[in-house]
């Protein structure tokens, strides 16, 4: 049966990058994979096409897609508008109706490029860590939310951190499946020390371990201390399971150890049979859009990843990857790695690599 990928290259860098990981997926079709690549309008150019960052009619297309596979969103011409209807909230809106509640965030440092992070090569040669974010609750959801004015005339603003039971079980099951396929290790990062809905987090990620994960070595850290572990010594890690808002800030800054934010991907996830959301982690880059100078590695990696996680082509999925590795070793290098080829050109390189 043929499945369908829906593009939504957006803005800035988006468009460039989404170009190859198209091309990628055109080659695969040739070659026999039953797949259809449609593109619809997302973000800021929504906005100026439309007034919205997401329209009903893309959102219709998304959910009807086997998989999405977004470029980026955003940039300084949307960042004044009012908070409903700037491209990050076309996002939200989009991972909460696809109901893609786990984010995969996976921190890998290439071989290749361990020169390329700001800690020595010794600390980050070999890393392999995969967040597991939850990315559908948490105070990016929570209500209430806002602004108010008070009598006495000082400003207010609101957010809620908030987490039931089964929002927290879902998601920690995702992370003890995908530890089953690597080192049966699990280490949860909140603040129960501070937070009820942190030590919420903690007792229900500990139930269902000890109820249907028994294999699983689980334990907890306080997010803060993470922080600080994450540069101390990042290989103790394999896969982090946390909640929204300390996943965004913890997955930043394994990003930046593996020294090349322009060849991380992502996947988002939800229930089997629901299509998934696939993104680079690297923004959209308005410093350099348009040059034809972005890294293209991490759009063709999330193409890998919809082929793992939606398409049903994980052989595929582990061709495309070896395709990217092999084109580091070769020496294929983009601006941001220290190199000089073009996106296209870096496409020509790991088109020969597959
Ligand atoms: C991310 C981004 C988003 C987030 C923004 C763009 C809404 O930082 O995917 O990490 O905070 O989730
Ligand atoms: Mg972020």
């Amino acid at each position: 049966m043929t499945k369908t990928l829906l593009l939504l290259p957006g803005d800035g860098i988006g468009p460039e990058v989404s170009a190859v990981a198209r091309r990628v997926a055109g080659r695969l079709i040739n070659h026999g994979l039953p797949l259809t690549v449609e593109e619809a309008p997302f973000g800021g150019v929504s906005i100026d096409a439309h007034g919205v960052p997401l329209t009903d009619a893309t959102l219709a297309r998304a959910l009807q897609a086997d998989a999405v596979l977004m470029g980026a969103v955003g940039g300084p011409q949307w960042a004044n508008q009012s908070y409903a209807t700037r491209p990050e909230a076309g996002l939200l809106k989009l991972r909460s109706e696809m109901q893609v509640y786990a984010n995969l965030r996976p921190a890998r440092c290439f071989t290749a490029l361990a020169d390329a992070s700001t800690l020595k090569r010794v600390y980050v040669e070999g890393l392999d860590i995969l967040f597991v974010r939850e990315l559908t609750g948490g105070v990016y959801f929570g209500e209430p939310r806002g602004v108010e004015t008070l009598a006495d005339g000082q400003r207010r603003g609101v957010n809620t951190h908030v987490y039931t039971s089964s929002e927290i079980r879902r998601v920690a099951r995702v992370a003890f499946e995908l530890a089953r396929g690597r080192k049966h290790e699990v280490v949860s990062a909140e603040k129960a020390n501070v937070m009820e809905a942190g030590l919420l987090w903690r007792e229900e990620v500990q139930a269902l371990r000890d109820a249907e994960y028994p294999d699983i070595k689980l334990s907890h850290m306080l997010a803060d201390n993470m922080a600080m572990q994450l540069v101390k010594n990042p290989r103790q890690f394999d896969l982090i399971l946390t909640d929204n808002l300390f996943g965004d800030i913890l997955s930043d800054e394994a990003a930046m150890l593996t020294g090349s934010l322009g060849m991380l991907p992502s996947a988002a996830i939800g229930d089997a049979g629901r299509a998934g959301l696939y993104e680079p982690i690297h923004g959209s880059a308005p410093d350099i859009a348009g040059r034809g100078i972005a890294n293209p590695c991490a759009a063709v990696l999330s193409l890998a990843m919809a082929l793992r996680h939606s398409l049903g082509a994980p052989e595929l999925a582990a061709r495309v990857e070896a395709a990217v590795e092999a084109a580091l070793d070769k020496g294929a290098r983009t601006p941001d790695l220290g190199g000089t080829l073009s996106t296209v050109a870096m496409g020509d390189a790991i088109l020969a690599g597959l």
